[in-house]
């Protein structure tokens, strides 16, 4: 078997088309939602991941205001700016890019960015709420994946679903939506015993634990849909992810690439919340 790929870059193109559509019927009521990005320091990756942002945004007609702030800001200095922006009406979500220089508490960052403005879903607010099923802002990566999932018409109701790596940015919140959507889920890490027994139960295969192409195609169930949120470069310097792709595909049904998968939706559903909590204030 040959997997079919899941194209993340279509979807999210289609995602944005839609949020396109819904921010110019709020900028012609005159309420155009906003975006507020903050870098901290010079950070190559970083400053990439935010200059993508913001072109995203201009292309789905949401307003950004970046600030670029330099290394040595002090930490009293960023929460007054977003306190400020919490105050702001024309800004509907805030995103602090991290990591963040050593001498910020990324922490205390996030909490103090207001929950209803916390559009990468980061807040411990955020992540409460998802816990218990109340309505919050999503974090974007396990968000994005969901609608993956559903695109590629996975059953997840009953299904055995296993989770590779427990970030709180991504492993946690990605089994608590699994949870919600009725699978069986398992959690596994880096001090899991016999990994592979694991991922070769799942239907459902969700690989984000950074390491280039640790998930091999003898780790895979027959027939089962793989997600690949890795974003690694390997030895010769080329992106790739977590999952061996060559080996992978030969076994699963449905596979993400990389780059083309994950990546553009987690991107796309920045927008999708951040319209979201444009929406909510009206
Ligand atoms: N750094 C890497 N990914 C992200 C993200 O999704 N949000 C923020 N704020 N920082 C990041």
């Amino acid at each position: 078997m040959t997997a079919a790929l899941i194209d993340g870059a279509a979807l999210a193109r289609s995602l944005r088309a839609q949020v396109a559509e819904r921010a110019a019927a709020l900028t012609a009521r005159g309420h155009p939602p906003g975006l507020a990005v903050i870098l901290v320091g010079s950070d190559a990756a970083s400053s990439v991941y935010v200059r993508n942002k913001v072109k995203d945004c201009e292309e789905s007609g949401i307003r950004s205001v970046l600030q670029r702030l330099p290394e040595p800001t002090p930490e009293t200095d960023l929460l007054a700016r977003i306190r400020a922006l919490n105050a702001d009406p024309s800004i509907h979500g805030i995103l602090v890019q991290l990591p963040l220089p050593a001498h910020i508490d990324a922490r205390r960052v996030i909490e103090t960015i207001s929950p209803d403005k916390d559009v990468d879903g980061f807040h411990v607010a955020s992540a409460g709420a998802l816990m218990t099923g109340q309505p919050g802002f999503l974090p974007c990566t396990p968000y994005g994946v969901m609608r993956l999932l559903a695109h590629a018409g996975a059953r997840l109701a009953g299904a055995e679903t296993v989770v590779v790596g427990r970030s709180n940015i991504v492993g946690k919140p990605q089994a608590l939506l699994l949870l919600q959507a009725d699978a069986t889920v398992t959690i596994c890490h880096s001090r899991s015993h016999n990994l592979v027994a694991h991922t070769r139960r799942a239907d459902v295969l969700i690989a984000a634990v950074g390491r280039a192409r640790m998930i091999t195609g003898d780790m895979v169930k027959p027939g089962a849909i793989v997600i690949d949120v890795g974003m690694n470069r390997d030895e010769t310097g080329k992106l790739c992810g977590d999952v061996d792709f060559d080996s992978v595909r030969e076994v699963a049904s449905a596979i993400t690439p990389v780059p083309g998968g994950v990546g553009p939706m987690t991107r796309a559903m920045l927008l999708v919340n951040t319209l979201e909590a444009a929406e909510r204030k009206r």
